[in-house]
């Protein structure tokens, strides 16, 4: 089944005084079916997660009510795991919405088993979802993409876990290249980028772009090997993740994603299938080190660095929730001792009423000497406080860490999630000016978040910057990426959205206001002020060259990427 006459009414509209973008010409049924058949059949609907649960659709929008389906997309509904299997979810859900026209298909995700977001009169409409996608596998499905979207004008978008908190894995009206199914997972002790001479080898492990976190972790430990991955399980590993920087808990001594790479198989949308290591298409493997996903091509596959297992010394300290006025004493003691917990190779994640930390280079009695004044801190707070939680512990490896510290706790998803990011650099740990500063600013924050404030200690900050990768230079000075986040239940009204993404630029400008222009791309603020500074520092200038170079017609646009086009239609759903 296509849809075609829903598809050109939007395009209509949208394309509607944007003479910049590609507009789109007759789309007939015979070029879907062309494209079709030119990749065997793996053109499909893309239909909105939720669609089983509605009993009314919009026009042109696929799939069908059922009541089983339903209840398996309610029970999932808080699941990552569960999300990223289906081409129609967004984490981030407002993402699989058109915010600017309030179209929407998504429930609750206060309460995904409330019936009223999906009962009439809401009406599941395809919002962002896009509505063709290709189940990509190998090279040439992207080939035949490029050369359709070239000709039709059809906008593209690159699709990967859902996860993106900016909306650049979805777009009205595109057609989406899903990498979800590339999930190969291979390990080579002596991985030799081709086109290297032998004397390069290094142990890799081969990842198909699908390939999300908590395989990787469970192929290492199967392994007996480390390979750095992000804190959450279903993140992938060689998509937007890895070419906007990845950070995780190993990241101030191992390096961020980018750091560890060792090649890209990579579609080009000129329709080159490269390969991008440091002996070939070095301009091209630079910039994926850093410049973004969804903008030099679609990446098929990665190869990344594999270190020995290692043991790992965790602490955890926690209090109540609901213990606020313990807040200021924990940033205070935290602020006081990052810099050296920093050089001690420390990874760590500070939420308001908790801290965790993660290091391979102390052993457990430096470790719990380290922390003494974090733990006495907590401790101090004991006799009031029944929530109180002091854990030190050594751990055989980074798959030991991450079943007992990451896997169970991840952030939630089925939510309109908005985020802001400040990369907080040691210059703000260096005096007791500084630091008090540095702890007003924070709790300033904090009275402003609808949500959260998460401190992420995982700056490659022990990882010196040798040029290799096109992120921010500041990333390697600084101790914290800062994440702020707010959001929206379900179908807010537009003014309530806007509000939200209004309301998180503001919290976050309390450290804008003491800090260098330095953000992290993958988690940053919508509205990012100076976003070309602010993600890639003195980098720009040159990614926009590799850009032009290999996407010269720009098939490939995303917001606030490499080169893009605020007035582009594909933009039209961005409040
Ligand atoms: C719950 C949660 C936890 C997170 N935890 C971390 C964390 O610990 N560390 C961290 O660094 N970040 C984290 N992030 C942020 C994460 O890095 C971004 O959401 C990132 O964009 C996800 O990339 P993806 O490919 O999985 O998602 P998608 O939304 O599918 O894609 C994101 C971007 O990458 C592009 N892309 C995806 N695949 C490809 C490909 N094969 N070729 C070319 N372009 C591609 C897309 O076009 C899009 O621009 C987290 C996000 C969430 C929601
Ligand atoms: C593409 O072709 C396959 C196999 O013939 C078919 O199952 C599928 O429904 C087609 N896709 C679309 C969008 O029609
Ligand atoms: C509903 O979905 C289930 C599971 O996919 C399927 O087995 C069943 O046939 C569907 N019911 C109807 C009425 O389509
Ligand atoms: C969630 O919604 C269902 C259905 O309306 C209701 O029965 C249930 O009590 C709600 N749960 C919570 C925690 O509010
Ligand atoms: C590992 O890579 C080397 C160098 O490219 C190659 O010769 C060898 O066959 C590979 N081994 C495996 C098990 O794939
Ligand atoms: C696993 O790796 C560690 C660190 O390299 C090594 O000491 C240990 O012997 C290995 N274990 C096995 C079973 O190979
Ligand atoms: C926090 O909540 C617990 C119960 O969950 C309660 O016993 C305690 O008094 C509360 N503390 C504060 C500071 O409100
Ligand atoms: C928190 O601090 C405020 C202001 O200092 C004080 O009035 C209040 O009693 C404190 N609450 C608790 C639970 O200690
Ligand atoms: C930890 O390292 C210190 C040296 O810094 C050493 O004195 C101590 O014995 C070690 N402790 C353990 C438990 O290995
Ligand atoms: C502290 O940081 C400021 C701002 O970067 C810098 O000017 C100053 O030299 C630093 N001082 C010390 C003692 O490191």
């Amino acid at each position: 089944m296509f849809f075609l006459p829903f598809i050109l009414l939007f395009w209509a509209s949208a394309t509607h005084g944007h003479p910049h973008e590609l507009t789109i010409r007759d789309v007939t049924l015979e070029q879907w079916r062309a494209l079709n058949s030119s990749v065997g059949g793996k053109l499909h609907v893309g239909v909105p997660v939720a669609r089983p649960c509605f009993r009314l659709a919009a026009p042109g929008v696929g799939g069908t009510t059922n009541a089983t389906e339903c209840s398996t997309v309610r029970q999932g509904w808080g699941d990552s795991l569960f999300l990223v299997e289906h081409f129609g979810a967004y984490l981030n859900v407002q993402w699989g919405s058109c915010q600017a026209t309030e179209q929407t298909c998504v429930i609750s995700g206060l309460n995904s088993s409330n019936p009223v977001p999906s009962d009439p009169p809401n009406i599941c409409q395809q919002g962002s979802v896009p509505p063709h996608y290709i189940d990509v596998r190998d090279a040439s499905d992207v080939q035949k993409a490029f050369a359709f979207s070239k000709k039709t004008g059809v906008p593209l978008v690159v699709k990967n876990t859902g996860h993106d908190y900016k909306g650049r894995s979805s777009a009205p009206g595109s057609l989406a290249l899903w990498t979800h199914n590339l999930q190969q997972l291979s390990y080579n002790t002596s991985f030799v980028p081709i086109g290297c001479p032998a004397s390069h080898a290094k142990p890799g492990v081969t990842m198909g772009a699908g390939a999300i976190i908590t395989n990787i972790v469970a192929f290492a430990e199967a392994n007996n090997i480390t390979v750095v991955t992000g804190a959450e399980t279903s993140v992938g590993a060689s998509g937007g993740w890895l070419m906007g920087g990845g950070h995780g808990p190993l990241a101030n001594t191992y390096g961020l994603g980018v750091d560890r790479v060792l090649e890209f198989k990579i579609v080009t949308p000129t329709g080159d299938f490269l390969t991008a290591n440091e002996c070939q298409n070095t301009d091209l493997f630079w910039a994926l080190r850093g410049g973004g996903g969804g903008t030099f091509g679609v990446v098929l596959e990665s190869t990344t660095l594999a270190s020995p297992r290692v043991t790992l010394q965790v602490a955890f300290a926690a209090f109540s929730r609901n213990n606020t006025n313990a807040t200021r004493g924990l940033y205070e003691v935290i602020v006081d001792n990052s810099v050296r917990w920093a050089e001690q190779g420390y990874g760590g994640y500070i939420e308001p009423n908790q801290a965790l930390y993660v290091t391979p280079n102390l052993n457990s009695t430096e470790s719990a000497a380290s922390m003494k004044p974090l733990f006495d801190y907590v401790t101090s707070l004991a006799p009031s406080d029944p929530g109180v939680k002091i854990l030190s512990m050594e751990l055989p490896s980074y798959g030991a860490f991450f079943q007992n510290f990451i896997a169970n706790s991840g952030a939630p998803v089925g939510e309109n999630a908005v985020v802001g990011t400040r990369l907080v650099p040691a210059a703000n740990f260096n005096s007791t000016a500084s630091r008090s500063a540095l702890v007003d600013a924070l709790m300033q924050t904090l009275a402003h978040v609808t949500f959260d404030l998460t401190l992420i200690a995982t700056s490659p900050y022990n990882v010196p910057d040798t040029g290799a990768t096109s992120v921010t230079e500041a990333w390697r000075t600084a101790i914290w990426h800062a994440v702020a986040e707010g959001g929206w239940d379900a179908s807010a009204p537009v003014a309530d959205q806007k509000a939200a993404y209004a309301g998180i630029s503001q919290a976050i400008d309390f450290l804008r206001a003491i800090t260098p222009d330095a953000a992290y791309q993958n988690e940053a603020d919508v509205n990012e002020p100076n976003h070309e500074v602010s993600f890639w520092g003195t980098n720009y200038p040159r990614l926009l060259q590799i850009k032009k170079k290999y996407d010269p017609h720009n098939l490939l646009s995303c917001w606030h990427c490499v080169g893009y086009d605020p007035s582009s239609p594909r933009f039209s759903c961005y409040i």
